[in-house]
């Protein structure tokens, strides 16, 4: 069973167990409907003025926000068995920018091609648009997007003489003049075993030339020199005398992030909310950090990939007017403000990247537009959560050792080509 499964059951029984306890479920006390959606532990609390901003702007309609896992894949396996059972227990699906094709192709969601017209659709980042589409219907709106950085240590790079870098064999020479394990090590990544380590290696495949799944031909490119490569930086970085620590495999973003801030590394791969929380003041490294976009074999400007969170109408909603009514407010710019002014993520919105009260709280905005044009899309397959499982489970096999990240890569592309040769 993949990692996804286990701890998702676990949380979806807690889940349906507490839905069931409402004698009805669509109906709040005192009157009034209920919507429902599940989001990641740690976003509640800045959903929360959302929901009393919506109750104002609406009023006898409320949202109730469930807490569920911070992973994407725990909650992506979550509310595929919630929507697979068809009861109406979330209205509103808040979903990342991989799981748009598999839940449109079963059917769970509602088109919004009638509800938001071209002008509206007009109002956001193209890429971030571009994946709320499924066969060219709108399922998703984009709330707030995400790319791929490099964050470094400004002070003990200009300190050394060294240009922030551009190059992975760069990156690497900085990292290791710089370190000193294991109170400050050289790079730190997301290596568990789970979608952030897929995010991280397409980085390092693309950088290398390299490319996982065209999602036009499906040719799968994994066994491939250049994937070769990337994988072999990766099991590098992390083996003896390298620059990340052995740990690097449990780490998901926020390990990543508090070691960062702390001071204990010099370079880390992340996505935009970092460089908020990093420069607060009770951060070690405030004041102290650089971005640039990920390295590449070349020098050139590397591409990200694209992140971000979007939201959807569940087809089995008994409020799927209201529900949309909640799309349209969540992703307003004054929500967008609400929202990503005291979290530091990323907007999906175009105007809210000039936003005088947006820039002030967060003045990498303007840096991060531009970054942002050049991420690079996961593949759009109605399969990607079993071909990211594939890769995850043999990046993992050559990061520990047990298997050369060419007999890896070998496997994954084999694995891949038959799971996508299947019928859906
Ligand atoms: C971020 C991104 C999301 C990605 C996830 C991986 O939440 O927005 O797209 O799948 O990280 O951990």
């Amino acid at each position: 069973m993949s990692r996804r499964g286990a701890g998702a059951t676990a949380v979806l029984a807690l889940l349906l167990a507490a839905s069931a306890c409402r004698p009805d479920g669509d109906a709040a006390p005192g009157g009034g409907a209920v919507l429902r959606m599940l989001v990641p532990a740690n976003e509640r609390p800045f959903w929360l003025p959302l929901a009393e901003t919506f109750a104002k702007a609406r009023p006898g309609v409320r949202l109730e926000l469930e807490e569920g896992p911070v992973p994407t894949d725990l909650r992506e396996s979550l509310t595929t068995s919630a929507l697979l059972s068809r009861d109406g227990a979330y209205d509103l699906v808040y979903l990342d920018v991989t799981w748009t094709s598999k839940l449109a192709a079963a059917g769970w969601l509602l088109p919004l091609d009638d509800a938001f017209g071209e002008e509206e659709r007009a109002a956001f980042l193209p890429q971030a648009l571009t994946a709320g589409l499924f066969r060219g219907r709108l399922y998703r709106v984009p709330f707030r997007t995400d790319v791929g950085l490099l964050y470094y240590r400004a002070d003990l790079l200009a300190r050394a003489g060294i240009a922030p870098p551009r190059t992975f064999a760069d990156l690497e020479t900085a990292a290791r003049r710089l370190q000193s394990p294991p109170d400050r090590w050289g790079f730190l990544w997301q290596g568990a075993q789970y979608e952030g380590l897929v995010c991280f290696f397409l980085e390092v495949l693309h950088g290398h030339g390299g490319s996982w799944i065209d999602p036009e031909t499906l040719e799968v490119g994994l066994d491939r020199p250049e994937a070769e490569a990337a994988l072999a930086f990766l099991v590098r970085a992390r083996s003896a005398g390298g620059i990340s620590p052995p740990g690097v495999t449990a780490y998901r973003e926020e390990e990543t992030r508090h070691l960062f801030q702390s001071g204990r590394a010099v370079f880390l791969r992340s996505w935009p909310y970092v460089f908020r929380l990093a420069q607060r003041e009770e951060s070690a490294v405030a004041g102290k950090i650089g971005v640039l976009p990920v390295p590449t074999l070349s020098g050139a400007p590397g591409s990200g990939t694209l992140g971000g969170w979007g939201l959807a109408v569940a087809r089995a909603s008994r409020r799927p007017e209201e529900a949309i009514a909640f799309v349209r407010h969540a992703t307003t710019l004054p929500s967008q403000r609400l929202f990503c002014a005291p979290t530091g993520f990323a907007p999906a919105r175009k105007d809210a990247y000039a936003d005088p009260e947006l820039l002030a709280a967060n003045p990498f905005l303007a840096e991060l537009g531009k970054i942002h044009a050049s991420a690079t899309a996961r593949p759009v397959v109605a399969r990607y959560a079993q071909a990211s499982d594939v890769l995850q489970r043999h990046l993992t096999a050559a990061l520990a050792g047990l298997s050369t990240p060419r007999e890896a890569l070998a496997a994954a592309a084999r694995e891949t080509r038959a799971l996508l040769g299947e019928a859906p």
